[in-house]
């Protein structure tokens, strides 16, 4: 009986070890797998650069090439005007006020690379309209500023609110602005670039298009939206060369950012001071980066990389590297990540009950 017992934890004993080594040589050989493929990478850039200036390569890529950005005249959108014109690119910005376009056209043009040619336009147009407005006042830029080469949809709206607090109307907003209108804008510029073969078009979603956080059910349903369309369309257009890349900017110090700190619960506020606030310069220059190399993911800071590894699922990959890191950690990150919720869910209990104690007291 007792030799039984024995014989039977050492059975146990050997199938745990030869797991827990099974898993550890799993590991051992994706690292040594992974590091080939930095490694592979790293020969193939410097090899690449040698061959051909990239710098003046990279100077070159825009010289000339229409593009189009939608919530250009504030935050991100109008960062990104400055950043591609300081690259001689021809842009129109997009946006609702005009005024504001005005004031946002001043400050890019003194980016301008060659003022005397390149030529920057507002349109003034609401893009959650209809994608037939949108297709038509785009068709006419693109005759007088050449064909559109990249699209960047930075319009989007933000709004904080429990669910009972949320007025349907706000949630219906937030998706035309944040879907429906990259939408229809895409829509309107792909059978271009689709003739033209060439092409880059970048959407803007948000940490909050991979996670779900409290007080955001409105605002992280649209942004969830985005991711699905980004990987859909990046699975569509691939074979006609053009690229799309999904920026996830963390929490950036924009004016659509100050607005939604005023709708933020108590609960939303605690849980996003983990994060820090960039700069809207950072993000863009990011996202043009990015969209050139043809990434599928923009992201900056640590954070935004932890999370975009652990959420990758079925995501395009640009790179075996990328591929093999995201296999690496993901499983891992899985295990981490249950702290976090841990910490934040504290904070949502913490926060009910003081709001139950505050109640007794009235
Ligand atoms: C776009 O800008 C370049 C200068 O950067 C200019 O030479 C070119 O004519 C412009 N394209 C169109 C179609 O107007
Ligand atoms: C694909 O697009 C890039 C620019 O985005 C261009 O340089 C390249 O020539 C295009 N490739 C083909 C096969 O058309």
């Amino acid at each position: 009986m007792f030799a039984t017992f024995w014989i039977g934890f050492a059975w146990v004993f050997r199938m745990l070890q030869n797991a827990i080594l099974g898993y550890y040589d799993l590991i051992i050989v994706t690292a040594l797998i992974t590091n080939g493929a930095y490694v592979y990478q790293r020969i193939k850039n410097y090899w690449k650069a040698s061959q051909s200036n990239v710098n003046r390569h990279e100077n070159g890529a825009l010289h000339g090439k229409h593009v189009i950005i939608t919530g250009g005249s504030s935050g991100i959108g109008k960062c990104f005007a400055m950043e591609v014109a300081r690259r001689g690119a021809n842009i129109t910005i997009v946006g609702r006020d005009n005024e504001r376009l005005k004031l946002a056209y001043d400050e890019i043009i003194q980016h301008c690379k060659n003022r005397k040619d390149q030529k920057i336009e507002c349109l003034s147009l609401d893009v959650t309209r209809s994608a037939i407005a949108v297709a038509t006042s785009f068709a006419d830029h693109e005759a007088r500023l050449g064909q559109c080469y990249m699209l960047v949809n930075c319009a989007g709206n933000a709004v904080c609110g429990k669910i009972e607090d949320t007025a349907e109307m706000t949630l219906k907003h937030m998706l035309d602005v944040n879907l429906v209108g990259s939408y229809n804008c895409v829509k309107a510029i792909v059978p271009g670039m689709k003739t033209a073969k060439e092409g880059k078009i970048i959407l803007v979603g948000s940490q909050a298009s991979l996670l779900g956080i409290y007080g955001y059910s409105a605002y992280c349903a649209s942004k969830f939206a985005v991711r699905g369309l980004a990987e859909s369309l990046s699975m569509e257009l691939k074979p006609y060369n053009v690229s799309v890349t999904l920026a996830l900017p963390p929490d950036t110090d924009t004016p659509g950012f100050a607005v939604e700190q005023e709708s933020k619960p108590l609960e939303t506020k605690l849980i996003s001071e983990s994060a820090s606030l960039v700069q809207p310069e950072v993000v863009a220059q990011q996202m043009y980066e990015d969209a050139m190399a043809e990434k599928f993911f923009s992201i900056v800071g640590v954070e935004s990389f932890i999370l975009t590894t652990l959420c990758s699922g079925m995501s395009p990959y640009s790179s075996l590297y990328e591929l093999l890191l995201q296999a690496q950690f993901m499983g891992p990150l899985k295990l981490i990540s249950a702290f976090y919720r841990y910490h934040f869910d504290n904070i949502i209990n913490r926060c009910a009950k003081e709001r139950e104690s505050q109640k007794k007291v009235e």
